[in-house]
């Protein structure tokens, strides 16, 4: 069995798609999956509670083309039947699906007897991810194979940042969900329209998120989340956020927050707010719930980040 993290992104996203810099921060909730060796000449598969997907890279079903893509990235491996189980709302934001692809990389490099290095991981879920989502920047993988807290660039790929503290976060789930690939595809229509704007925006959130790694690494909760709240008023600008995405960041604010901000692709999907401390996230969640909306807490810990766990 191997596990990975969710995600939720503090600030960046999409931007990050045309090469912004974006901080992701891994979550507790995540995927975990079970892989077995199956007999030489079977064709690999995906056992999902209700069915069972085969991997076929040019089949009908882009579950079956994933799992191909996931298996033919590198070396090849032996055919395997795989069970994923993903503890995530799905096309919420959240990372599930890079969740789910990079445990399924490390229980299938696991179960062939070979060695599991990040950077396989991260290349092999990258295929499946972009089966799903067309034109992946690549942060959901890189914040579900590392956890902890990172900076991310397309050109770069992931940095980790050192948190001078935790970090106390409150997700607000606004009850619907979008594509990423519709969202991304979407700002793309828009910047093809007025280039001069988006990519003048895009220039505003890549300064907002460098901004927001240095507040991080300061142990600045304030300025981040003040951060968080100007980023959340690009993305609405650019028609990515929606009413209850809106209401939901209202509400964390009036319950306290220090910054609230539509996490993901936008268009429904997640929130994420700054709390003040362990006690502070209450409030928010019972504001969440006054209005019909459920959420979780999750905490990124200073000491976290596996890349500075590695000597
Ligand atoms: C999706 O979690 C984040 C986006 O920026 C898309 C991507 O980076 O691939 C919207």
């Amino acid at each position: 069995m191997r596990r990975a993290a969710g995600k939720v992104i503090l600030l960046g996203e999409h931007a990050v798609v045309y090469g912004a810099p974006a901080i992701a921060a891994g979550i507790d909730r995540g995927a975990t999956a079970h892989a077995t060796l199956v007999a030489p000449g079977e064709t690999s598969r995906l056992c999902l509670p209700h069915e069972t997907v085969v991997a076929d890279a040019r089949g009908a079903d882009e579950r079956g083309r994933a799992l191909a893509a996931l298996l033919l990235e590198g070396a090849r491996l032996p055919p395997l039947s795989v069970e994923p189980l993903s503890e995530l709302p799905l096309a919420a934001g959240l990372g599930s699906s890079a969740a789910v692809g990079v445990a399924i990389a490390r229980a299938a490099l696991a179960a062939a007897g070979r060695p599991e290095p990040d950077d396989e991981v991260m290349t092999r879920a990258t295929a499946w991810e972009r089966i799903f989502h067309g034109n992946p920047s690549g942060i959901d993988t890189a914040a579900a194979t590392l956890g902890g807290c990172l900076r991310f660039t397309r050109k770069d790929g992931p940095t980790p940042l050192r948190l001078a503290r935790g970090l106390v976060l409150c997700i607000g789930l606004s009850g619907t969900s979008a594509s990423t690939r519709v969202m991304v595809e979407g700002l793309a229509r828009l910047r093809a329209l007025e280039p001069e704007r988006v990519d003048r925006d895009i220039a505003t959130i890549a300064a907002l998120a460098d901004d927001a790694a240095r507040a991080i690494e300061a142990g600045e909760p304030a300025k981040l989340g003040a951060l968080m709240d100007r980023n959340h008023e690009v993305l609405a600008g650019l028609m990515l956020s929606t009413g209850p995405l809106d209401e939901l960041c209202a509400a964390a604010r009036g319950a306290g927050a220090l910054g609230a901000k539509l996490t993901g692709k936008g268009g429904g999907g997640a929130m994420v707010a700054l709390c003040r401390s362990d006690a502070g996230a209450e409030p928010l969640l019972e504001a969440f719930r006054a209005r019909g909306y459920d959420g979780f807490v999750t905490r990124v810990e200073a000491a976290r980040s596996r890349l500075l766990d590695t000597p």
